[in-house]
């Protein structure tokens, strides 16, 4: 078993050192207290509060609508709902692009409003000063490469990234760049399993992957998808360890039935 469970705070720097053990880092999305609290209880290191909820809790089409309030919202709940694991809240799409201050000042309402450990951004070159900024104040800054859904517009598709040599030069230069100005942690999303296993060589922060082959440091998943909440999302990455859809669906079924039966309640559950 891993010794990580009997440390009482999974910090940046433990992040670092199961790296260098090759220890791999477990990371799920979560966006309430109820799951978090059972993420953590299972043990998990990482929790992000992705800008996944757009699509996922609020049933938006892309990650772009989402607020920084309502990211705060969903963060608060996770850290009320945790101890151990270290929690990264993504900064939403329109709070730090092209403004490394009002990035900064989004990362601070996280850090102040919501208590969790750090942030996550996507994007290389193009918000190096931002990450710079964010982490002049203290603040753990996490990278995301690859598959960028917040720029699902400029790109059109969600298909796999960087396979083209050209992108996948990029985006070896992005991960350079944001080990340089100082992220704690990159995210590499739905990319070339031999890319990712490069980038994760050539750098020393840790690397975890989605869809990005298991030659990384850690692996994330966004929970609704592996419960099987989510049904139409299905790419080849994306392991199901459960059916929770139907799972749930057969007992509110169950439940109607009994209500219109009058089966429910029965003596034992009235006063
Ligand atoms: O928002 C999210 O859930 C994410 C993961 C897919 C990494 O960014």
């Amino acid at each position: 078993m891993s010794t990580q469970h009997n440390i009482r705070k999974v910090t940046t720097h433990v992040l670092a050192e199961m790296k260098l053990r090759g220890e791999k880092i477990s990371m799920l999305t979560a966006y309430d207290y109820s799951m978090a609290r059972i993420l953590e209880q299972a043990g998990i290191d990482v929790i992000l509060v992705g800008d996944s909820a757009s699509n996922v809790m609020a049933g938006h089409e892309t990650t772009l609508p989402i607020t920084l309030n309502e990211m705060i919202y969903h963060a608060s709940a996770v850290v009320r709902g945790t101890k151990r694991a270290l929690i990264v809240v993504d900064l939403p799409f329109g709070t730090y692009q092209g403004n490394s201050k009002e990035a900064l000042a989004s990362a601070i309402r996280i850090m102040k409003e919501t208590a969790a450990n750090a942030v996550k951004l996507e994007g290389g070159s193009e918000v190096k000063e931002s990450v710079s900024r964010i982490l002049s104040a203290g603040i753990p800054v996490m990278g995301h490469l690859g598959l960028t859904p917040q720029s699902i517009h400029k790109f059109g598709t969600y298909v796999v990234r960087a396979k083209e040599n050209e992108e996948a030069k990029k985006l070896i230069e992005d991960a350079h760049i944001l080990e340089d100005a100082g992220c704690f942690a990159l995210v590499l999303e739905k990319i070339p399993a031999t890319l990712a296993a490069k980038v994760a060589t050539e750098i020393k922060i840790p690397v975890i992957g989605i869809g990005a082959g298991n030659k990384v440091d850690g692996q994330v998943l966004v929970l609704h998808d592996m419960l099987g909440i989510t049904q139409e999302f299905s790419p080849r990455f994306l392991r199901r360890y459960h059916n929770l859809y139907q799972e749930i669906q057969g007992a509110v079924s169950n439940y109607i039935n009994d209500v219109k039966s009058s089966d429910f309640p029965n003596e034992r559950e009235q006063y």
